[in-house]
């Protein structure tokens, strides 16, 4: 069987894949539905004890910068909205797909993509701050995914992998994407979207995983989807961690650019802005197995 038959074939067998937790799908659930309420959801997060820890704190970090300290989910809950708390639920379970549990000899650090998925996230939130786009916390959450697909090759397909972080290494042209279609049949942006099929995200989430390297292919979440594109085009240029497709900076899609609307002067103050946050952020929030 050649390897894109088997990337499918291992993708639609849920059994195979990366799971959120069952308490993702919970907590969704509940939110999703128009009867809960604010206790009853504080209280399925509550049973938790891991989940409360991990979400206070992402709400306690810089991220959300708030000036006193917030103690309580049911505090979170008020403070933030269903919608933001759904998307905490959701960045506290992907925390999890990050850690480093399986030793591999390839030229691929957890630490450093996890390093460049925040650098992303951080960027991606303060852009869309700027822009004044609303649900900035699904924007910080398509930052943190965006690569997400290449996790997938990490953890199953590491042979195949390493031949495309060698041949990323020594191209002058370090068209990764074009690379992994070459070696796996499928670049990590359709990995990622089928990944993320999989476990039902939402199309705002699923556009800027699938699109990210192709902008102007977006529908539906175009924004958010440039937004996205050029976030990784500065976390890698910043040299934010490492995606593991090696330091070469991409050119920005000028028609994502005019879509945003965004003008050169704002590059310098979200760049700042970033490096106040990161090493914060990222010490804070990296889970402690990767540190
Ligand atoms: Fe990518
Ligand atoms: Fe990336």
């Amino acid at each position: 069987m050649d390897d894109s038959k088997n990337i499918r074939k291992l993708i639609e067998n849920l059994d195979d894949l990366p799971t959120l937790p069952t308490v993702f799908t919970k907590i969704n659930n509940l939110i999703q539905d128009p009867k809960t309420s604010a206790v009853a959801l504080g209280r399925a997060i509550g049973d938790d004890p891991s989940l409360t820890v991990k979400i206070l704190r992402i709400v306690n970090s810089a991220i959300y910068g708030f000036p006193s300290k917030i103690s309580t989910i049911n505090q979170a809950i008020v403070v933030l909205g269903f919608s933001a708390i759904k998307n905490l639920v959701l960045t506290s379970s992907v925390f999890d797909l990050f850690k480093a549990d399986k030793i591999n000899d390839i030229n691929f650090d957890l630490n450093d993509f996890w390093g460049h998925s925040m650098g992303c996230a951080i960027i991606a939130n303060t852009t869309a701050k700027y822009l004044q786009i609303k649900d900035t916390e699904s924007i910080f959450v398509s930052g943190l995914l965006h690569d997400i697909g290449k996790i997938v090759y990490f953890q199953y397909f590491s042979d195949k992998f390493r031949i495309v972080l060698n041949r990323v290494d020594g191209s002058r042209v370090n068209d990764v994407c074009k690379i992994e279609d070459e070696v796996m049949g499928f670049d990590h942006q359709h990995t990622g979207r089928l990944l993320s099929e999989k476990w039902q995200l939402p199309q705002v989430l699923i556009e800027p995983i699938a699109y990210h390297h192709n902008p102007t292919e977006s529908r539906q979440y175009s924004k958010q989807t440039a937004i996205i594109h050029i976030s990784d085009i500065i976390a890698t240029a910043m040299e934010l961690g490492s995606s593991g497709g090696g330091n070469y900076v991409p050119q920005v899609s000028e028609d994502a650019w005019n879509n945003l609307g965004l003008k050169l002067s704002v590059l310098e103050p979200i760049i700042k802005e970033t490096k106040d946050k990161y090493d914060d952020i990222v010490s804070f929030l990296m889970p402690a197995e990767n540190r």
